[in-house]
């Protein structure tokens, strides 16, 4: 329900669709890209406009491959595969696993076996594809999740690059020009929203996952004699599950924490958890929480041999400052939204559908109609309000296709949670009527009180 409506109300398309569209790839449409960006700038809002001691960053996609050595990447962000031998699906063994469980009703982790652990799983349930049902696959074999590009023209004088992973390591890079320009004192975070890269062979449901995918967190560094990292850790595990459900409203029961197993926590963490929304396909990572630890630093330090240590302005200690990384995935924060807010409702013998985003991430807050579109005075008069409300409220839509009920249905199903229609009445004397996206009530209100009435709703 909520693919079809993602694509034919312009949240979501399938990307390079004309041309047969490429795997796990997809583009934001015009009422996509308004909730992205809404869901992006509460983030930065919350997390960094509103506190004192987290600081933005935008580093570049590309950065020096030394990067990705010393981060661990190239050694360690890997994967593994195999290919069915009968029809050539090619898929990650972990994720063919755990979801031939989880179609029986059981939930198994197996993220970060080895190869050879995963293909006597394999061997001992006898899973068959899920394409052809053969059982006939290629041994388990690792694939670095990595994207490799490469820098110049020429060939043969081209270099290997990467499209970041993470956009973390762009924090750990600038950490001696944040300290050299800004001086922060400990504890600070190091913010940052951008795209991340990742070479995902599984097909992803919608934008669950894919190739390139929009990510915001940040690094909370911290002296580790001073402040307990449990402590650290534990605040912000609070401070993730405040942003998701009182910020971006998502319902409770389709949340939980859920601690990663040994194998498949990555290199660089000591503890990670994620906080899993139940997607149509199960419970699955929403979002990380990650204590990583001195080994990013350290590392850039011992592989960079510039000094990335932090020298403490009261006892002029040098140290490097551990550092604990909540992180959230702004494709996955979309998806989890829309699925929260689908909802289907008896409307006599029709069926209503409605989005019931919170107001304040719905694309469009307001849509104004005139009640009939070929009575040019009421036509004139909406119109005059609509430019009037566009310049004082942020998204405000004009619809005047089809009859009242049939512009209803189409903007519940937007999620726009109020509509405005210029009646007859309004033409005697100046008031509207506001239609609520919820409980479909509707009130009068006089033009004159109108900004203020919405100024106060979306408070
Ligand atoms: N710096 C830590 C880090 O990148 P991660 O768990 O690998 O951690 C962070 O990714 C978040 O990015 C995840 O919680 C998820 O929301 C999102 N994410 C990861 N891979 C993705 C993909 N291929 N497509 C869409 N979102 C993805």
């Amino acid at each position: 329900m909520v693919t079809s409506l993602a694509k034919r109300r312009g949240f979501i398309y399938p990307g390079s669709e004309i041309y047969g569209g490429l795997a796990n790839t997809y583009d934001y449409g015009p009422l996509g890209v308004e909730l992205l960006r809404n869901i992006k700038n509460a983030w930065w809002d919350h997390f960094v406009t509103k506190r004192s001691d987290i600081y933005g960053l935008e580093s570049s996609i590309l950065m020096n491959p030394k990067v990705w050595e010393a981060s661990g990447h190239v050694a360690s962000f890997a994967e593994v595969m195999i290919d069915c031998k009968n029809c050539q699906l090619r898929t990650r063994a972990d994720h063919l696993i755990e979801d031939y469980f989880s179609e029986k009703g059981q939930e198994k982790k197996v993220e970060g076996f080895p190869p050879e652990k995963l293909g006597g799983l394999l061997k001992e349930n006898k899973i068959p594809c899920p394409n052809c049902k053969k059982f006939n696959w290629t041994k388990p074999r690792l694939f670095n999740n990595l994207f490799e590009t490469s820098i110049g023209i020429i060939s043969g004088e081209k270099s290997k690059a990467y499209l970041r992973g993470e956009i973390a390591q762009g924090m750990f890079v600038n950490f001696k020009n944040i300290l050299d320009s800004i001086s922060p004192k400990l504890p600070f975070g190091l913010a940052q929203s951008g795209a991340a890269f990742r070479n995902e062979i599984t097909k992803g449901k919608l934008t669950f996952r894919t190739l390139q995918f929009n990510l915001s967190e940040f690094e909370y560094f911290f002296d580790p004699e001073i402040k307990n990292w449990e402590k650290q850790y534990d605040y912000w595990k609070e401070e993730m599950w405040k942003w998701t459900t009182n910020i971006l409203g998502l319902s409770e029961r389709n949340l939980r924490w859920r601690t990663h197993t040994d194998e498949e926590r990555s290199h660089y963490s000591k503890k990670t958890e994620d906080i899993d929304y139940k997607y149509p396909w199960g419970f699955k990572e929403l979002y990380g929480l990650a204590y990583r630890t001195d080994f990013d630093l350290k590392n850039h330090m011992e592989k960079s041999g510039v000094d990335l240590r932090y020298t403490d302005p009261e006892t002029g200690k040098k140290f490097i400052p551990h550092v604990v990384e909540p992180t959230f995935g702004m494709d996955r924060s979309l998806l989890a939204m829309l699925f929260d807010a689908y909802t289907e409702e008896a409307d006599g013998n029709k069926r209503r559908v409605i989005l019931k985003l919170k107001k304040d991430f719905a694309p469009y807050k307001i849509a104004v109609f005139p009640l009939l579109a070929n009575k040019p005075d009421l036509v004139k008069k909406a119109r005059e309000l609509f430019d009037k409300l566009r310049t004082a409220i942020p998204s405000v839509a004009w619809d005047d296709r089809g009859n009242i009920g049939k512009r209803y249905f189409a903007q519940d199903e937007i999620g726009t949670p109020w509509c405005v229609t210029v009646d007859f009445q309004t033409l005697e004397n100046d008031t509207i009527t506001i239609r609520d996206r919820d409980t479909t009530e509707q009130v009068r209100v006089s033009i004159s009180e109108l900004e203020s009435w919405f100024e106060e709703k979306l408070k």
